[in-house]
């Protein structure tokens, strides 16, 4: 038969759907099932660990056993993911007489539904059904994903993010989202956080935020350099605060795009609470963070079996003598562990000087990685004992990270 398929969006919350077979195509298809709220039955001798991992955590009902007829019992939809025809005819019959559609991954002709190649933006949702063809549905939807991504968002077509942003006085509620833009490649930003980016009205952007990020925004998007704003540190922190909550309370989406992940030595937290205390509601999108993707940028794990069983992450812009450290130095020097100072450079003789009076070896593996995921990335490998003064010698500087201990070396052949 060629007559054009009908399309429909289930709404599944709480409704039964069923699905025989627990091998890889039920692996791909339940989770979109589970997303959808659906009650999902699974009916398999076997699943594969991660089925077995959505059943024992209960998300889930398993039935270990082959189908049988009144498996379909109070069933919305089923979906037939085995490779034995006859065993996926018999499910599609007792489907048919019981009106239940049913998608089959065996044969797509004798199924009465097919499921779309789906990419999801936002609120939206768009399902492509290739005539047969899921090779053609999967190029139209990956050919409509990066359009949407790219392209049609800003213009509205994505729609605005969140609905729970609501309208004040008949004009659209503003709002923020705190996201991490991640250590420097452009690519490391998170999915989510590149689509509310494309949606955003105005863009704070901190200095440590990759440049073409914002070569990317649309040109009517108001973009404001947070490392130009003048004043000392904190003041400079209260005037961001405020133009996040301004900007909001005027009816823009604000995105305040930050380094690495908001809330790693990124003050994410006082632009989280100054922005409640004035009633904008705020979405924070974690980020790739330099503590973790630095190292691995120059081939260090920041763990590594049999190796180091933790990593610390610490501030290093304090000196280990000053009043204001929060930092116990001397006992991060008893850990074995790896540890990641960021903002170390300036302060890295002393800190290493006191790392070693309390005990790690001077001998421990350290390195330095400047600049790292980015062009001009540069990698220093040392020792704790030598670090400070190599530093020196190959000029490196901000932004860079340190890492100390066995980690370093692991992955060397
Ligand atoms: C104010 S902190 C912000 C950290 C950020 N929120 C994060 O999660 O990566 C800035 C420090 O992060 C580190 N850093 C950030 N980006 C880096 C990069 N691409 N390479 C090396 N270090 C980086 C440096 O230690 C820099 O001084």
């Amino acid at each position: 038969m060629t007559s054009n398929p009908y399309p429909l969006g289930l709404r599944l919350h709480g409704r039964r759907v069923v699905v025989v077979g627990g091998g890889a195509v039920a692996t791909r298809r339940v989770p979109a099932l589970l997303d959808a709220g659906a009650d999902v039955l699974l009916v398999a001798p076997e699943l594969t660990p991660a089925l077995r991992a959505q059943a024992d955590a209960g998300r889930l009902h398993w039935v270990p056993r082959r189908f049988v007829p009144e498996d379909l019992d109070g069933a919305w939809l089923v979906q037939v993911a085995v490779d034995d025809s006859m065993a996926a005819a018999s499910v599609s019959a007792v489907a048919a007489e019981r009106r239940i559609f049913c998608v089959r991954a065996d044969d797509r002709t004798a199924a009465t539904a097919w499921t779309p190649a789906v990419t999801r933006h936002g609120p939206v949702t768009v399902a492509v059904l290739g005539g047969g063809d899921p090779r053609r549905a999967m190029t139209v939807r990956d050919a409509i994903r990066d359009l949407l991504a790219v392209r049609l968002a800003p213009d509205g077509i994505a729609g605005r993010p969140d609905a729970s942003s609501g309208t004040t006085g008949g004009r659209q509620a503003g709002r923020v989202a705190l996201v991490g833009a991640g250590p420097g490649d452009p690519e490391l930003i998170t999915v989510k956080g590149w689509r509310l980016l494309t949606e955003a009205d105005v863009v704070v952007a901190d200095r440590l935020v990759p440049g073409l990020l914002l070569d990317e925004l649309r040109p009517d998007v108001e973009l404001v350099d947070a490392s130009k704003i003048p004043y000392g540190p904190s003041r400079a922190q209260e005037e961001i605060n405020q133009i996040l909550v301004d900007r909001a309370l005027a009816g823009a989406f604000v995105v305040r795009l930050k380094g690495g992940d908001p809330y790693v030595f990124g003050r994410g937290g006082e632009e989280l609470l100054a922005c409640a205390a004035a009633g904008v509601p705020v979405t924070v999108v974690p980020g790739v963070t330099s503590s973790i993707a630095a190292p691995a940028a120059a081939g260090i794990p920041v763990t590594h079996r049999g190796v180091a069983h933790e990593f610390t992450v610490v501030s290093g812009h304090l000196a280990p003598d000053a009043p204001a450290s929060l930092v116990r130095w001397d006992a991060l020097a008893g850990l074995h562990g790896t540890l990641v100072i960021l903002m170390g450079l300036k302060n890295l003789a002393a800190i290493t000087a006191t790392l070693i009076a309390h005990g790690r070896s001077p001998q421990t593996p350290a390195a330095v990685v400047q600049e790292a995921t980015t062009g001009t990335q540069r990698v220093l490998r040392s020792t704790l004992g030598e670090v400070a003064a190599d530093l020196l010698a190959a000029e490196l500087r901000p932004p860079a990270v340190v890492v100390v201990g066995d980690v370093v070396d692991a992955l060397d052949g």
